[in-house]
């Protein structure tokens, strides 16, 4: 049988962001600017360099505007940054910031225990965020948080993620990246989650950010091409974590996605050996195991 999948994927690179955001450790602007340079080097198209988020709530995102002034911008790569409420879009308009993403989430929990607001305020906060964008010529993304499960209130329905996604594209986000930020859902689950939120939302708008503590994301990943997705998030070394979702570990690795994709002979224009080097080397700032399996693999390294 013959399956028709997508001949192109984008990855959006979240290790700076994601990757970052939970390390306990400090992180000198240095090296983050580095591994967004790193990243840039390899062929990765987009990076989310970081956030414009209260510090108190994320202290190891509180330099990013310096890690915007470090980096070598390259003319074709995107570099996106969180901006939860206008407060975080000035500051990332300051910091020469040209595309921003804002995040909701499909768990009311979530969202109280994420942002200090409820899912409904999260969009009302929004909507000066998105005008405010439109007339400096900024490119918003979005995200909707725990769309297969939630820390806080357990299962999810796809029919609650979809009303979030639509309003954040009715309210002008170009593209809604879904998320499974526990790293929780089943292909089965992903191909539901898929098929009810692209009733009414063309599946070129959507994409798929999946984190890996229950070893499912690849296998996601795979499910959500079966259903049209062409755009993943993932992160270089399998980084990651939200500090609001205990228990969760890191994205999908950068290099493992793009194993499978190389092996489906789905383009990216991205250079497996620059994006290893890249993972290992912030792996080794970090005094960290590195959490792709294929850069284990193609480092000889043993275990995690
Ligand atoms: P709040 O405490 O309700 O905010 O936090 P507030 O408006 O009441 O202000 C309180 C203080 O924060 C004030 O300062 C503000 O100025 C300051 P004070 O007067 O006390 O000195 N403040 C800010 N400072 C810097 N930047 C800002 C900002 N806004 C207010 N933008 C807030 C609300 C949204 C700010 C807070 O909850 C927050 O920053 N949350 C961020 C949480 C976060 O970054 N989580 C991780 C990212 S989401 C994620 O990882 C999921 C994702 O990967 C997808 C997935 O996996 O599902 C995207
Ligand atoms: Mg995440």
């Amino acid at each position: 049988m013959s399956i028709a999948l997508p001949s192109q994927v984008r990855l959006v690179e979240v290790g700076p962001r994601d990757g970052l955001q939970n390390e306990k450790q400090p992180i000198s602007v240095a090296d983050k600017v580095r591994l967004t340079d790193d990243l840039s080097a390899a062929g990765l198209s987009y990076i989310e360099v970081g956030s414009f988020v209260s510090p108190k709530w994320v202290p190891q995102m509180a330099g990013s505007a310096e890690v915007f002034a470090g980096i070598h911008q390259k003319p074709d790569v995107v570099y996106g940054a969180l901006t939860p409420n206008l407060k975080g879009f000035e500051a990332a308009v300051e910091a020469g910031v040209k595309e921003v993403a804002v995040f909701a989430a499909a768990s009311e929990a979530f969202s109280q225990k994420n942002i200090n607001c409820s899912i409904a305020e999260s969009l009302a906060r929004f909507v000066p965020v998105m005008e405010a964008a439109k007339a400096h010529g900024i490119t918003v993304r979005g995200y909707v948080s725990c769309v297969l499960g939630c820390p806080y209130e357990g299962e999810i329905r796809a029919e609650q993620v979809a009303p979030v996604a639509r309003e954040l594209l009715a309210m002008g986000c170009y593209e809604v990246s879904l998320g499974d930020t526990i790293g929780v859902g089943t292909a089965g689950q992903t191909r539901r989650l898929f098929d009810v939120v692209g009733r009414d939302i063309p599946r070129e708008k959507l994409a798929g950010h999946f984190h890996d503590t229950y070893g499912q994301a690849l296998a996601n990943i795979y499910a959500s091409l079966l259903e049209g997705i062409a755009v993943f998030d993932s992160s270089v070394a399998g980084l990651g974590g939200c500090p609001y979702a205990k228990g969760a570990t890191g994205n999908v690795a950068t290099e493992d996605v793009l194993y499978l994709l190389n092996g489906l002979g789905i383009h990216t224009g991205i250079d497996m050996d620059q994006l290893i080097a890249a993972g290992q080397r912030i792996c080794d700032v970090l005094g960290k195991p590195n959490g792709s399996r294929v850069a284990r693999a193609r480092l000889g390294c043993q275990g995690v």
